[in-house]
C-alpha cells in the first residue's frame, strides 16, 4: 500500500496565514500540519508516501524533506499549475503501482486507517471512501450509500433542497491502481465532479468505509482552524497526545498561564500577562516573532509571524491577522 496527499490547493479560505505558509504546512499546537498525516499513515504501516503539490513546494520541502526524520519516505511531484484532485493523482502515475490511500491534505481526523484498508480489501473493492457526519453538508460532497455500505451517489456542493443526507466525503480513499485508466491525462481533473461519478455510471465497486466515533476536521478555514487547536488542547483528537506543553520559555513571576495552554521555546511572557487556552511558541496561533503589548487581549483570534499588537489593544474573536501586522495601541479589531 501506498499513500498520496492532495497538498497542492492555495489555502485561499485561510489568508492571510497561507501567503506565506501552505496550508499543509501552517502549524497545528507548533508541527506543521502533515506531520499529523504522516503519523496516521505510519501508524497503518504506510510509509511510501508521495506528497502531491502545487503552491509554495519549496515551503513543504525544506520543512519535511525526505521524510526520514518522521519514519517514512516521501516524494513529491509539482505541477505546473493544478491538475484538481484526480489530475493531481494522475500527474503522480508514474510513482503509483500499489492500491494508494489519497488523502486530502487539510483533515485532522483520528481514523483507523488500518481498519480502512482491511476492508476495503475484503470486499474487494476498487475504490474505498471514508464518510464522516456533519450538521451543514453543503460544504462538503455528499455521499448518499446502500445497506451494504455501496455508493449510491456522490453529490460535491450539494444545494440544501437537492439531498437530505449528512454524511460526507472525509477526503480520504483507498484507490486500486486501475481506476487511473478513468482519468484523462494532462487535463484538470477532479475525483468529486469527475472520477466519482464516473465510477457510480459504470457501476463498479465503490465503497463507503463509515468509522465509529471518529474525530474529524478539515482545517481550511480560519474558525476551523481555531476549533482544531481547541479540541487538540481538550485532548478531543485521540491518537494524537500533546507530549510537552511547556517548553524552555521566560516567565514573568507575575503571570498566569493555565494548564490547557501550551508555550513553545523562546517565548517572553511578561508580568500581567494571562495566557488562558491558547498556543503560542514558535510557530502557534500566535505565531513565532509576534509581540503582544501589556494589558492587550488576544481572544479566539489568530496572529501571524512578526506582528506588533500595541498596548490595550482589543483583539477580538475571528480575527486573522496576517504576517507583520501591526497594530497601534488601543485598536479594537473583530471579524
Ligand atoms: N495537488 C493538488 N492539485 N492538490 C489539490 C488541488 C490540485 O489541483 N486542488 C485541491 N487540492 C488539495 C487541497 O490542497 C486540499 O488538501 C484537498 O485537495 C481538497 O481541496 P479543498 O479545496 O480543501 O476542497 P474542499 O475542502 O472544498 O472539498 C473537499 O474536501 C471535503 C472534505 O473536507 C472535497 O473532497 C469534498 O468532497 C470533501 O467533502
Ligand atoms: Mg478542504
Amino acid at each position: 500500500m501506498q499513500a498520496l496527499i492532495l497538498a497542492g490547493g492555495k489555502g485561499t479560505r485561510l489568508r492571510p496565514l497561507t501567503v506565506y505558509t501552505p496550508k499543509p504546512v501552517v502549524p497545528i499546537c507548533n508541527r506543521p500540519f502533515l506531520l499529523y498525516q504522516l503519523d496516521t499513515l505510519r501508524r497503518a504501516g504506510v510509509t511510501d508516501i508521495t506528497l502531491s503539490l502545487s503552491y509554495q513546494p519549496e515551503k513543504i520541502e525544506q520543512q519535511l524533506g525526505d521524510g526520514s526524520n518522521f519514519g517514512v519516505k516521501l516524494k513529491y511531484t509539482v505541477e505546473p499549475q493544478p491538475m484538481g484532485t484526480a489530475g493531481a493523482y494522475k500527474f503522480a502515475e508514474d510513482l503509483i503501482r500499489e492500491p494508494t490511500v489519497v488523502f486530502n491534505g487539510d483533515i485532522l481526523t483520528d481514523l483507523d486507517l488500518k481498519t480502512v484498508i482491511r476492508q476495503h480489501k475484503e470486499r474487494q473493492a476498487v475504490a474505498t471512501i471514508v464518510l464522516t457526519p456533519v450538521e451543514d453538508a453543503s460544504m462538503y460532497g455528499v455521499v448518499e450509500t446502500d445497506g451494504d455500505g455501496r455508493v449510491l451517489r456522490f453529490l460535491e456542493k450539494p444545494k440544501p433542497e437537492e439531498t437530505s443526507c449528512r454524511n460526507i466525503n472525509a477526503g480520504t480513499y483507498v484507490l486500486e491502481p486501475s481506476v487511473l485508466d478513468l482519468i484523462p491525462k494532462d487535463e484538470n481533473h477532479s475525483f468529486e465532479y469527475g472520477l466519482f461519478p464516473n465510477l457510480l455510471e459504470k457501476g463498479d465497486a465503490f465503497f463507503a468505509h463509515v468509522p465509529q466515533r471518529t474525530y474529524w476536521l478539515d482545517i481550511g478555514t480560519p474558525a476551523r482552524y481555531l476549533q482544531a487547536h481547541h479540541d487538540m488542547l481538550a485532548n478531543r483528537v485521540r491518537r494524537f497526545h500533546l507530549k510537552d506543553r511547556r517548553g524552555e520559555f521566560d516567565s514573568a513571576t507575575h503571570s498566569e498561564i493555565d494548564e490547557l495552554s501550551i508555550v513553545a521555546d523562546d517565548c517572553t511572557i511578561k508580568p500581567g500577562v494571562e495566557i488562558i487556552n491558547s498556543v503560542l511558541g514558535k510557530n502557534s496561533v500566535l505565531w513565532s516573532h509576534t509581540r503582544v503589548g501589556a494589558s492587550a487581549n488576544v481572544k479566539d483570534a489568530i496572529v501571524g509571524r512578526g506582528c506588533h499588537i500595541g498596548r490595550s489593544t482589543l483583539v477580538g474573536p475571528g480575527t486573522v491577522l496576517g504576517d507583520k501586522t501591526s497594530l497601534t495601541d488601543y485598536t479594537k479589531t473583530c471579524a
